[in-house]
């Protein structure tokens, strides 16, 4: 499986002081994936209890494996639709950009807590991996969700009309960690679903070319720490 967490290293630290948890406090992980971010705000949390919920249960069979705290638990659920207890805090790491009904989905969430912190991406044009990636292999990747809630604007109205206080956004750049290595990296990209369906469309010439671009690409960014491509985030949140 792709290390998401080795990827978001840069953001671990910020994200988890913005969140703010403090103990005692009920906190609602959204789209939680293998629940990094779920085990932090049960540590900071505790002994209040964390729930992290996500639609992919094979990401929560990592997320299950990986804990071993008490106050911590994982329920497969659609965010958009499912019943929360009341909590403290809602918090997501690039898990609330993917909602069919987003509207539908935030009214939800409002309904479990007043304060959220969300890390979501800033558009696409701010975050190099995302274009320098697809360039690279001569295509454009065509998912643009995970930008789905990068203009403020938009993202504000979003949430005030689902009943949240004015959102505040805070920007963050940092790198994405693809691996130590050159070879490391190339493999690493090669599992996520993007990159995969531009080469499956390839021939096998313009596929081997494209591969031996990616390569170079991933060359031009290898640094004294590791194969990172820039990127930027905005941190929301409401009180
Ligand atoms: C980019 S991943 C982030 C995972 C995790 N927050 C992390 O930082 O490692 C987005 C996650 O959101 C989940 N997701 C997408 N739509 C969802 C929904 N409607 N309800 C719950 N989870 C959802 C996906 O299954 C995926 O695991």
């Amino acid at each position: 499986m792709f290390d998401y967490d080795a990827e978001l290293r840069g953001y671990r630290e910020a994200f988890r002081t913005a969140c703010g948890i403090r103990p005692g406090d009920r906190v609602l992980d959204v789209g939680c994936g293998a629940g990094q971010t779920t085990r932090d705000a049960g540590r900071d949390a505790a002994p209040g209890a964390v729930l992290g919920v996500d639609v992919a249960e094979r990401m929560l069979e990592h997320a299950r494996a990986n804990t071993s705290d008490d106050n911590v638990r994982y329920v497969l659920a659609d965010a958009t639709t499912y019943d929360f207890e009341p909590v403290d805090v809602v918090i997501s790491r690039f898990g609330v950009m993917f909602f069919d009904d987003p509207a539908r989905a935030f009214r939800n969430l409002r309904r479990a807590a007043r304060r959220v912190v969300f890390l979501v991406w800033q558009p696409r044009a701010e975050n190099e991996w995302a274009r320098a990636i697809p360039e690279a292999i001569g295509g454009s990747f065509r998912d643009d969700s995970p930008f789905s809630l990068g203009d403020p604007d938009t993202t504000r109205r979003l949430m005030t009309d689902a009943g949240f206080t004015e959102p505040t956004f805070t920007a963050l750049r940092e790198p994405l960690y693809y691996g130590p290595d050159v070879e490391s990296a190339y493999e690493n990209v090669l599992q996520l679903r993007e990159p995969q369906t531009l080469l499956a469309g390839l021939d096998p010439a313009d596929g081997d070319r494209a591969r031996a671009a990616l390569r170079e690409t991933l060359k031009a960014h290898q640094t004294a720490d590791g194969v990172q491509f820039g990127s930027a985030a905005w941190i929301i949140r409401t009180e």
